[in-house]
């Protein structure tokens, strides 16, 4: 069987959550490897809605092992509240959710970090989650950052901690001026933590490794998308990690000759949340319209998302940037009521046609569109299972897209239930479709 990884082609939002609850089926680990809880799946099952922003999607399933990797950063309150929240809705996880002992902890001081950066800079802000993503990132690239595994020596987490009070970089002490953080209290709360969670803390990559040389499936959860990735996105406006497929590698503790197939996660139109380039964006009643339809509000902050029409060269970018070897067309019933369906292939910029997203930022934002306008279908497509079913109309979007995209769509999706979904002929996954 073979291994694959699923990542978001865009900037998040993809709907990787319910391909990965789709896929789990198939598979008998699924692992995320980085980003933490600034993540926000929502998956719709037998009409319940649950929200995951740790635990990978298979958790659903009832037999499967779930592993958080050494990339992911860690709130270990905000994972035991979301394990919690599963053992209500009566899904137990224990002796099936692993994680990693050397992913890093986000700790309450990182994330008044980063609200008193995203407050302090208003006007260059980056629109972040606020919960601390990237201030854990950076304290864990200048090697003061604190390892799950060293939440169980409290001698060593205290040392850690003080050292990292007493930093150089002088914005601890207004942090905790503010949220009158008692040192003391965090490190005992910590402590606890590390004890609750010590049950589920193994090292990760020795247990997947161990596990693929047995011939388990392994399927492995990006979270965010390739346009958010810290080295290939829009930087500066990008997350602290690398979702791209690369990142499955580093995250999890595999090597790229272990990774068989990247399946890349589009939405059939583009949302973005927090600031940044975003060159087909909608500000209009049509993008109004879109965000209600596709209920396009962020899973974890609930903040309203920025929508716009198919960014074809952006698309194809993020395909080559991750190998992808098929494409899952997500949302494709939120268009159901347009007449037409304009779809970005190419870039105006001070009288150049380009085709190529650009590296920087400032081009971005000052890009026009160039748009191929495609005929809309206009009737409900929700009960469609196979592409014949669909309104010619919609079979001639995928397959612009597609052509567009350079990558075979292998899935589509056409609501948010496990059912509502196409899977193609001469699936190009066949291990896993
Ligand atoms: P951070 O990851 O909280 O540092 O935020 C950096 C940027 O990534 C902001 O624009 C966020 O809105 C965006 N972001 C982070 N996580 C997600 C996600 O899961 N979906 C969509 N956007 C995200
Ligand atoms: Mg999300």
């Amino acid at each position: 069987m073979a291994n694959l990884v699923v990542v978001g082609g865009q900037w998040g939002d993809e709907g990787k959550g319910k391909l990965v609850d789709l896929l789990a089926a198939r598979a008998d680990i699924v692992a995320r490897y980085q980003g933490g809880p600034n993540a926000g799946h929502t998956i719709t099952l037998d009409d319940k809605k649950y929200a995951l922003h740790h635990i990978p999607c298979g958790i659903l399933h009832p037999k499967k092992i779930c592993v958080i990797g050494n990339g992911v950063v860690v709130d270990p309150g905000s994972l035991l509240r979301e394990i919690r929240d599963l053992a209500t809705a009566g899904i137990e996880v224990a002796g099936r959710l692993f994680l990693s002992d050397r992913a890093h902890v986000i700790f309450p001081y990182h994330r008044e970090l980063d609200r008193m950066r995203e407050e302090r800079i208003r006007k260059n802000r980056l629109g972040t989650t606020c919960l601390g993503i990237g201030p854990a990132y950076e304290s864990k690239a200048g090697r003061k950052g604190v390892r799950v595994v060293e939440l169980r020596d409290r001698a060593l987490l205290q040392n850690k901690v003080e050292q990292h009070f007493r930093a150089e970089d002088g914005q601890m002490p207004p942090v905790i001026e503010r949220i009158g953080l008692d040192i003391r209290r965090v490190i005992d709360e910590y402590v606890r933590f590390g004890d609750i969670l010590s049950k589920f803390t193994i090292d990760t990559s020795a247990y997947l490794q161990r596990a693929l040389r047995e011939g388990k499936a392994l399927l492995c959860e990006g979270a965010q998308g390739a346009l958010l990735d810290m080295d290939h996105g829009t930087y500066p406006y990008v997350t602290s990690s690398n979702p791209t497929a690369g990142g499955a590698c580093t995250g999890l503790g595999l090597g790229p000759t272990q990774v068989d197939a990247v399946l890349g996660v589009f939405k059939a139109y583009c949302s973005r949340v927090g600031e940044g380039p975003f060159p087909t964006e909608l500000r209009e009643e049509t993008g109004e319209h879109l965000r209600e339809r596709g209920r396009e509000y962020g899973t974890t902050t609930g903040r309203p998302r920025r929508v716009g029409w198919f960014d074809a060269v952006a698309a194809r970018y993020a395909a080559r940037l991750n190998g992808m070897k098929a494409v899952a067309l997500t949302l494709l019933d939120v268009l159901d009521d347009q007449a037409e369906i304009p779809v970005c292939v190419a870039y105006r910029y001070r009288g150049a046609r380009l085709t190529e997203f650009p590296c920087e930022p400032w081009t971005l934002e000052q890009v026009t569109p160039e748009y191929e306008t495609l005929r809309g279908w206009r009737k409900p497509i929700a009960q469609a299972r196979d592409l014949a079913s669909l309104p010619a109309e919609a079979r001639d979007y995928v397959r612009r897209l597609s052509d567009l995209i350079e990558c075979p769509v292998a899935v589509v999706s056409v609501g948010a239930s496990r059912e509502e979904t196409i899977r193609c002929e001469g699936s190009i996954l066949p291990d896993w479709l």
